[in-house]
């Protein structure tokens, strides 16, 4: 399996030392932030819509953090783009390991979603299925 895995390890570290989509967005449709609460590490998703409010158009991240979840943030904020919001809240932890292409050990799987259950969350306030005063914190 080494050159698949390594090539998955390559791109989570290039992810982790360039970030994509990096910084905050002046008029998003929803921002969201979350913590990963065994570390402390943060995630804050930007969030646009097309204009009938369905379809993500463009996503953006802050945070600080571990390599996986900032990586994972990173990754997701290119995946995101194009899918609805259902597709989006449909999103599992599988999915995200998937994304990733690098087995996730249990411990470190709050890490890897973070970024997802930020956006999931997000999505779910801004359609007004979730108080807004709700922290997303990710579970062990
Ligand atoms: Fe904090 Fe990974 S160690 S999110």
């Amino acid at each position: 399996m080494g050159l698949g895995t390594d090539m998955y390890r390559q791109q989570i570290l290039d992810h982790y030392k360039s970030p994509r989509n990096y910084g905050e967005l002046e008029d998003p449709d929803f921002s969201h932030t979350g913590e990963n609460p065994s570390c402390g590490d943060t995630i804050q998703m930007d969030v646009r819509l097309d204009d009938d409010g369905e379809e993500i158009e463009y996503v953006t991240f802050t945070g600080d953090g571990c390599a996986i979840s900032q990586a994972s943030a990173s990754m997701l904020s290119e995946r995101l783009v194009g899918m609805t919001l259902e597709e989006l809240e449909a999103l599992e932890t599988d999915d995200i390991v998937e994304m990733l292409g690098v087995t996730i050990s249990p411990m470190r799987i709050p890490c890897a979603v973070l970024g997802n259950q930020v956006a999931k969350d997000g999505a779910k306030i801004h359609k007004g299925e979730l108080d807004p005063a709700s922290e997303t914190i990710t579970e062990d």
